[in-house]
């Protein structure tokens, strides 16, 4: 059965659980800017409420022609949603898929859009052992099967309703593919003439590496960002998705209308404003993080893998149970992402955002005492 998704951020639970307010709990279990959301988001979003008496505008114009000029790319490719989720799930049915490859260990969600929706699924896994590096010899065999059934025009479904789902960076590994294998995919998936669905809800931390400048190479490409992460909007609901225009213009018809609301439109238009909010950003983690690591790595007996986007991931001790590891540090009221509900992670794991300096030290002595206690 598909069962419902597991994911990070579940505050309000926690906060009712503990009896505490939401305010005082540290949350490493969902990754946002710890710089966010903006002032000038917030302050959108105040202004934004006075408009709420109206519907809201059901195409997004003013977003799409904010995303359409930072892309280079035409308002028609552009699809906004009710946060990236809402796109997923339009997908499987708006692009009539039967089969898809999911290169995995990654966002759960792909696989239960898919499955809801009937569509077969295969997952291709990087592995611990090579510290989660994208899996892209397997991904090419795969795709080298897919060709010969692509050949023999008898077999149904066609191969245009195959699908490959990956996530750059991805999470929870924090591994990125580089834009070489990435345009190599694309070149394979143009001959056989599959889907390629790419999920970027994290490329804004290293914008460099995104696939839209290279969306007219390949008609059958589709790009999800969000806004979640990089402005810490998680309560906001605000995403999009990139492709050929023809493609979007069908998938508009798959979702509600009004989907995204009037103050999330307004936040979304102010945050692509906000060009020092975005370098910022940057900076900060580009040190955050590698001083976390460093700190992460002085933990007898953890390993840390390298990552590109604002979190971690980091296996545990042999013997050590990240249940356990969670639950514990829940009572402290600190959340982290256990990762054994991600398909295809073998080891005990967490996945941990990137904070403050403070709370990442806090973090670190916290689960550095939590350790020693369970290892005792
Ligand atoms: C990889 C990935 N893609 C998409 C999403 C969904 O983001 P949104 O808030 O835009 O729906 C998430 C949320 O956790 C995610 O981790």
């Amino acid at each position: 059965m598909n069962q419902p998704t597991i994911h990070g951020g579940e505050v309000y639970l926690l906060a009712k659980q503990l009896g505490r307010p939401v305010e005082t709990l540290l949350d490493f279990s969902a990754s946002m800017n710890p710089l966010g959301p903006p002032v000038s988001v917030v302050r959108a979003m105040h202004e934004a409420v006075n408009g709420c008496q109206y519907y809201p505008d059901r195409h997004s114009e003013e977003i799409r022609a904010q995303l359409a000029q930072k892309h280079a790319i035409s308002e028609e490719s552009i699809l906004v949603g009710n946060g990236s989720a809402e796109l997923i799930h339009i997908l499987p049915k708006a692009l009539a898929l039967r089969h898809a490859c999911i290169l995995g260990p990654t966002f759960s969600e792909f696989e239960h859009a898919l499955r809801l929706a009937g569509v077969r699924c295969t997952s291709v896994n990087a592995v611990s052992s090579q510290r989660y590096t994208p899996p892209i010899e397997k991904l090419h065999d795969l795709l080298d099967e897919w060709k010969r059934v692509s050949i023999r025009k008898d077999r149904k479904p066609g191969i245009h309703h195959y699908a490959v789902f990956l996530c750059n960076p991805n999470s929870p590994t924090g591994r990125r593919l580089s834009l070489r294998d990435l345009r190599q995919i694309i070149k394979r998936v143009n001959q056989i003439g599959c889907w390629m669905i790419v999920d970027e809800a994290f490329m804004d931390w290293c914008p460099s590496y995104s696939l839209i400048k290279d969306l007219s190479l390949c008609s059958r490409l589709i790009i999800l960002r969000s806004f979640t992460k990089f402005f810490a909007i998680p309560g906001i609901r605000l995403g999009y998705l990139v492709g050929e225009p023809a493609v979007v213009g069908s998938m508009k018809k798959h979702l509600p209308p009004w989907s995204v609301n009037h103050v999330a439109q307004a936040a979304g238009v102010e945050a692509l404003k906000d060009w020092r909010f975005f370098q910022r950003s940057l900076r900060f983690m580009q040190q955050a993080r590698a001083a976390f690591i460093v700190q992460l790595r002085t933990i007898p007996g953890v390993r840390v893998m390298p990552s590109q986007a604002n979190f971690v991931m980091v296996e545990l001790p042999p013997g050590v149970d990240s249940d356990d590891i969670g639950a514990r540090l829940q009572e402290q009221g600190i959340l982290v992402r256990d990762c054994h509900t991600f398909s295809g992670v073998t080891q005990s794991a967490l996945r941990l955002a990137v904070k403050l300096r403070r709370d990442n030290h806090r973090l670190v002595q916290v689960l550095k005492i939590t350790l020693k206690d369970v290892q005792m």
